[in-house]
């Protein structure tokens, strides 16, 4: 038996970083999806094939997996299998392929997607019925003994889609009565590292715990009037909130010159708001956009070397494709 899935990438639109540390942010999916496939096999055998992630013909025994030396490209989808027969039990072997419709360098979170991904297949190829927030959960868990931190922003985009008001660790996960938003994405042409950003942060709240604790409840606070004023459609503010939360980015030194150029040329040809989206360092911004503006934003963040990315938000989390 075979199942394919797939699960949507996102994009973070407000309270990166704060959120790791026991705060709100919001965050979107995107239209461009991972999907994997799973089949299940007589022998005993995990076998994995993630081009994406330049994994091809790698196998490994099922007893044991998630020991001895992980090639990067295959931890995700390895510990999630482990995890997943940690708790329901799996008969014989897998053949698992995955596929991505992006590129993993735009930081749309193709590791998190595929964990989500893995999981939500194995769930339906084993019988096992699995609510979503089951899902997110051993996928959070599965992110956490790989990355040691996260939020766990992404693993929900994943699993439950649309426009999501989010808590640390999925405390609260709330989908937002809005369909879309107005935004245009550029790409930085640099890929970051989440981790090491997110310990750059850390390292600069030992360094001084008042101001960065401060930063982290100011942005807490733009998050909840984000929330409010996205409810009411109110770009104009949102883009506000998005330049404030941008600053205080920059403050956190995870902002780039590369990005700051694209957000600042973005603004002077008229976007409402724009920020990087993300760990920062490199990666993706985004620039909340009045339609009538949107070629001249486009044709800004180009003119400072910027690619701008196609993408549609709000869509469905994770689903089977085909049996
Ligand atoms: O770099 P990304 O797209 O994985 O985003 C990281 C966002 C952080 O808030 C810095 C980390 C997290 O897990 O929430």
């Amino acid at each position: 038996m075979k199942i394919s899935v797939s699960a949507p990438g996102k994009l973070m639109l407000l309270g990166e970083h704060a959120v790791v540390y026991n705060r709100p942010c919001l965050v979107t999916s995107v239209d461009q999806r991972m999907r994997v496939s799973v089949e299940s096999i007589k022998e005993e055998v995990f076998f994995l094939d993630a081009p994406d992630v330049k994994v091809s013909n790698y196998k490994k025994p099922i007893s044991e997996l998630g020991k001895g030396d992980i090639p990067k490209g295959a931890k995700f989808v390895e510990i999630a299998v482990a995890n997943f027969s940690k708790k329901h039990k799996i008969i014989g072997g897998l053949k698992v392929k995955t596929k991505s419709q992006f590129s993993s360098l735009f930081g749309f979170g193709s590791s998190s997607a595929s964990t989500v991904c893995t999981i939500f297949a194995l769930s339906a190829l084993s019988r096992v019925k699995l609510s979503k927030k089951e899902v997110f959960d051993l996928s959070y868990k599965t992110v956490l003994d790989i990355q040691g931190r996260g939020s766990g922003f992404d693993v929900a985009a994943a699993t439950f889609g649309g426009i999501l008001y989010f808590f640390t660790g999925g405390k609260v996960i709330e989908p937002l009565k809005i369909k879309t938003l107005p935004l245009v994405v550029g790409y930085s042409g640099t890929k970051a590292d989440s981790v090491t950003l997110m310990n750059q942060v850390s390292q600069r709240e030992k360094k001084y715990p008042r101001a960065v604790k401060n930063i982290y409840d100011q942005i807490k606070d733009l998050v909840e009037t984000g929330k409010k004023v996205l409810l009411k459609k109110d770009f104009q503010t949102f883009g506000e909130l998005m330049d404030l939360d941008q600053g205080y980015l920059s403050t956190l030194g995870v902002s780039t010159k590369k990005l700051e150029d694209m957000i600042y040329s973005s603004r002077e040809a008229g976007a409402y708001g724009a920020k990087l989206s993300g760990a920062g360092g490199g990666d993706c911004m985004i620039a909340l956009t009045p339609e009538n503006k949107r070629l001249a934003v486009s044709r800004a963040i180009n003119s400072v070397g910027g690619e701008v990315i196609k993408v549609d938000l709000g869509v469905e989390g994770v689903r089977i494709e085909k049996k």
